[in-house]
């Protein structure tokens, strides 16, 4: 079976970018001056079918860019498959866990609290047992395999591991810590940019991962936005590899990404009865919704896609908004100055892993809820407090507050929803303390 990956083209504006191009991060035309492009796949994936490894990687191997990539720079398909498993039990040498399919199923005492009928109901996809505790490494594990493959044949600038230049992530949460174990894999030096007022428990997690934490305070001189995104770009500027979560510095975490929806979909198309018909996904940089959802689209289900922020942040919401406005939420690339820029107040919430000042995957969101009839969530703090308190009383899976934002926008979508409707929420991450 061949891969099905046949290249990647901007959304913003249209470059294209063939799948065999080595280290493909960014659109080429992104420049310092110009973040504003964000290079998206070209794929097929029809039928979607899992092959029946309990690695989702290989599960579904073919239809991963990275699949596509490294059979062009020549790597036969069983090398490949060798490629994933190899890399993946050093993973799990660090993790405890390597990549494996999460649960995803019927929550009876959460349907009942929520008042769905027998047939309707609630879906939890767990992902607090992932790699890192969270559905990050899955970004994280294509660019990766992307660095591995350029290395095993002989394309990497670099003369021996000793001279790989660092990678580099910002973040301060579960991010941060997906890609610090997959650094420690393979013992490859990163940097990670995190806020000034880091909280110590992920600090003290970094630091046993040898991860070079570097604090990057709020600065007078830095145009409005995230000064840790500022900080990595000047280290990814500087020759570090980016290694982080968000599409537009780094597309090849949209590809991993995907195996959560794929997944999903493989278990939806065998539901007996009426289809999942709504997902709700916590956003804050948004690859993990615009991932979720192009996964799932792969299957025979298209739920309508809510796509859940917090009253304290909520710039997806004002760019789909936008974008609705001023020629529709669908390819609204183009339109990027006009619909998203960084959220104005400082950000807040019980759910902090979520304040991404700006929705750097908004593109991709924005199609998935305009492709299936959704729409964005701005869910309230009492609602993002109560959620957790239900997750924890109702189930028992030791999700965070953030980890459990998407079921805060069932709750407030609850009054539309059919009792026979059944819907998904996904347990995106563990609590740390
Ligand atoms: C547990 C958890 N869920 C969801 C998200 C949101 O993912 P994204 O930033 O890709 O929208 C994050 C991001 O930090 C997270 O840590
Ligand atoms: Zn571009």
């Amino acid at each position: 079976m061949s891969p099905v990956a046949t290249g990647w083209h901007c959304a913003v504006c249209g470059a294209k970018v063939s799948i065999g191009e080595v280290f493909s991060w960014r659109c080429p035309n992104s420049s310092e001056s110009d973040r504003h492009h964000l290079l998206e796949l070209e794929n097929s994936i029809a039928p979607l079918r899992s092959n029946g490894d309990p690695n989702p990687f290989v599960a579904f191997q073919r239809y991963l860019a990275w699949d596509a990539f490294a059979a062009a720079l020549g790597i036969e398909v069983d090398e490949r498959t060798k490629m994933i498993r190899d890399l993946d039990d050093s993973v799990a040498q660090v993790a405890g866990t390597g990549f494996r399919f999460t649960p995803f199923s019927r929550h009876d005492r959460l349907s009942a609290e929520l008042g769905f009928a027998a047939n309707g109901g609630v879906w939890i996809k767990d992902e607090t047992g992932n790699v890192a505790g969270s559905q990050k490494a899955r970004h994280l594990f294509t660019e990766l395999l992307h660095l591995v493959a350029v290395e095993q044949v002989g394309r990497a600038p670099w003369a021996s591991r000793a001279e790989r230049p660092a990678l580099a992530i910002a973040s301060c949460g579960n991010a941060a810590i997906a890609a610090s174990t997959l650094a420690r894999a393979l013992e490859w030096k990163i940097k990670v940019f995190v806020p000034e007022h880091a909280d110590e428990p992920t600090l003290k997690i970094l630091r046993s991962l040898d991860a070079d934490a570097v604090r990057c305070p709020r600065s007078s001189t830095d145009p409005p936005g995230d000064p840790c995104v500022f900080r990595f770009r000047e280290a990814v500027a500087a020759g570090a590899i980016p290694f982080g979560v968000q599409g537009p510095e780094n597309a090849w975490c949209l590809d991993g990404g995907r195996t959560i929806g794929w997944e999903m979909a493989v278990i939806a198309e065998d539901l007996p009865g009426s289809l999942i018909s709504r997902m709700f996904v916590q956003a804050g940089g948004g690859a993990f919704v615009t991932c979720a959802a192009a996964g799932f689209f792969a299957g025979a289900t298209k739920p309508k896609i809510h796509a859940v922020q917090t009253e304290g942040c909520a710039p997806l919401a004002r760019a789909f908004d936008r974008a609705e406005q001023t020629g529709g939420a669908r390819n609204a690339g183009p339109r990027w100055s006009q619909c998203m820029w960084p959220w104005e107040a400082t950000p807040v919430s019980l759910a902090d892993g979520i304040l991404d000042d700006e929705t750097y995957d908004w593109i991709g969101a924005c199609n998935a809820m305009a492709d299936s009839g959704g729409s964005p969530v701005v869910a309230s703090e009492e609602l993002v407090r109560e959620s957790f308190a239900i997750a924890h009383r109702v189930t028992d899976i030791d999700v965070s507050p953030t980890g459990a934002a998407g079921l805060a926008g069932l709750l407030a979508k609850r009054h539309e929803i059919a009792d026979d409707e059944r819907v998904v929420v996904i347990f995106s991450g563990v609590r740390r303390q």
